[in-house]
């Protein structure tokens, strides 16, 4: 991260604290490690982003029906899925620091170094040529650049192959190979690479019993394909039908960090496609193109996001994009849409002895469908979005703000009352103001401190609208309305707030956009 990012990064982190967004969890006890507690303002932010998900799913969608599965399932369910035999990372721990690293994380950032590298020599051009610099030339071409990029290209190669080949004597050879050191204590004395399974285990039931040995579930997705009999039967549904969820999944991951993009307990938003063999390539690039337009309707610049196909796919796999989105660390990984064939309900079929298949009226034959699945983290969502609306602004006469950008439409809090003085009947104004509003929208009352610091509060935590009541409100049924984004105030009826409150915030304007 460029130092800038780093700081602005940081006092975004600090700002979510300091407003009621995000807090360590368990604080008091100096926090847990990569766990985290959505305070009163969060959970507004995270909510509704979950309904915008949710909405949009089994709204936008006749095909498509919710379910909420529990989180401890039967431990055959991860055998069958393959996560208790795969679902690991690759783990190397320095003896000096006694830090413990993901050794393709390590390897990872040394990628990324080289491609820093890169990137310092094309803005070096950039400055020195100006107008007339042509960048795709100037990366074909420089001397510099193309070491680099060999250097790059022969590592990226040599890891893709150690990772497909789980050749863990090979991972560690290539971390002393490039000098790899550890951060903390600046050296190579590294252990051997070991598995690490990610998931998290406890026990059901008491000893006595004979307790057995259950899983958090890492994923919310088998939980749909194991209930994809009981909903496709109750729900009569016929194929192509989707299946979508919400929930928390647990990784006992290894490198945590940047604050909520890579958490021990998080939350996913996850719909599983099932379709007729043959189809699912259609279906796949449907999904992928309509998941972008659901991130892009919000609005945060389209330039902040990009597709990152997989060229090396899991067993099971025939096609995966990312969907990444810029954040101050560079472009990351906010959802993944896959197509997973029918390896889910066929391991499940297997290991449970039931037959799960679909029997299609039309082709008058029963098949395992294949799957598409959409997998996006609420968190990191929640992150990307802050990340783009934290903005610290220098205004007119040297004054400064910090102002949330929010999509309206995801805003804790949509519109604040308040009454310019505590008294002359300016509160008991304010309150009628509220009354109209509250059923609808999210809405807060304020009647403390200046009016200018109240409107600073109301724009740390991206209300989109003030509302402010004078004493000419009392006689002319008007009140000034205060536009987060430009500051501009308006003079307006209180009659209709309601409207133009509910045209900004109303989720509706995004859903048409998605399947304009
Ligand atoms: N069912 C497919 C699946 O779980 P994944 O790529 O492992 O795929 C999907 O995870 C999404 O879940 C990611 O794109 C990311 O947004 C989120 N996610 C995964 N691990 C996470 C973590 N440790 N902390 C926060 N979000 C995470």
């Amino acid at each position: 991260m460029a130092a800038t990012q780093e700081e602005t990064f940081k006092k975004m982190v600090a700002h979510c604290k300091e407003y009621g967004f995000v807090f360590p969890s368990s604080e008091i006890y100096d926090g847990l490690g990569a766990v985290y507690d959505y305070g009163q303002n969060g959970v507004e932010l995270k909510n509704n982003i979950k309904r915008y998900w949710w909405d949009s799913m089994t709204l936008l969608h006749e095909n498509i029906v919710g379910i909420d599965a529990s989180i401890f399932m039967h431990p055959t369910v991860w055998k069958a899925s393959g996560h208790v035999d795969a679902f690991n990372d690759p783990l190397i721990d320095n003896r000096d620091s006694k830090k413990r690293y993901r050794a393709d994380v390590l390897i990872e950032d040394q990628l990324g170094k080289i491609e820093e590298k890169i990137e310092k020599e094309v803005e070096k051009a950039r400055k020195r040529f100006g107008e007339s610099f042509d960048e795709a030339m100037f990366r074909q071409t420089n001397a510099r650049v193309l070491e680099h990029q060999e250097k790059w290209n022969a590592l990226h190669e040599r890891y893709s192959q150690a990772m497909n080949a789980m050749d863990l004597n090979e991972l560690k050879q290539i971390i002393l190979d490039e000098g790899i050191v550890c951060p903390i204590s600046g050296t190579r004395n590294w252990t051997d690479v070991r598995q690490f399974n990610l998931m998290f285990s406890t026990e059901m039931g008491s000893t006595a019993d004979g307790a057995q040995k259950i899983y958090l579930r890492p994923e919310t997705a088998q939980g749909i394909f194991v209930n994809y009999l009981n909903v496709q039967k109750t729900g009569r549904m016929k194929i192509p039908f989707g299946i979508a969820q919400i929930g928390k999944a647990f990784r006992n991951e290894i490198v945590a960090r940047q604050f909520v993009f890579r958490m021990r307990e998080f939350e996913q938003m996850e719909m599983q496609f099932f379709v007729k063999p043959g189809t699912e390539m259609e279906w796949f690039r449907y999904w992928k193109e309509m998941r972008l337009k659901w991130h892009k309707a919000l609005g945060l610049g389209d330039e902040k996001y990009r597709y990152h196909d997989h060229e090396k796919l899991a067993h099971y796999a025939n096609a995966a994009t990312d969907i990444e989105f810029l954040m101050p660390f560079g472009f990351k990984e906010v959802e993944g849409v896959h197509s997973r064939t029918n390896f889910d309900l066929s391991q499940h079929a297997q290991y449970s002895g039931k037959k799960i298949e679909y029997f299609d009226p039309e082709l008058n034959e029963s098949y395992t469908p294949y799957v598409i699945e959409t997998s996006i983290g609420v968190d990191r969502m929640f992150l990307s979005i802050m990340c783009s609306a934290y903005n610290e602004e220098q205004l007119e006469g040297g004054d400064s703000r910090v102002v949330l950008s929010l999509p309206a439409v995801l805003a804790p809090i949509k519109a604040c009352v308040m009454p310019l003085v505590k008294k002359d009947g300016l509160p008991e104004k304010a309150r009628e103001v509220m009354e109209l509003l509250k059923y609808d929208f999210k809405t807060s009352y304020d009647e403390k401190d200046s009016i200018g610091k109240r409107y600073r509060r109301q724009d740390a935590i991206g209300t989109p609208f003030c509302i402010t009541i004078d004493h000419d409100t009392l006689t002319d049924n008007c009140v000034t309305l205060r536009y987060r984004d430009t500051m501009k105030q308006d003079r307006i009826a209180i009659s209709e707030l309601h409207s133009i409150i509910k045209d900004a915030v109303d989720m509706k304007n995004l859903f048409k956009k998605i399947m304009g």
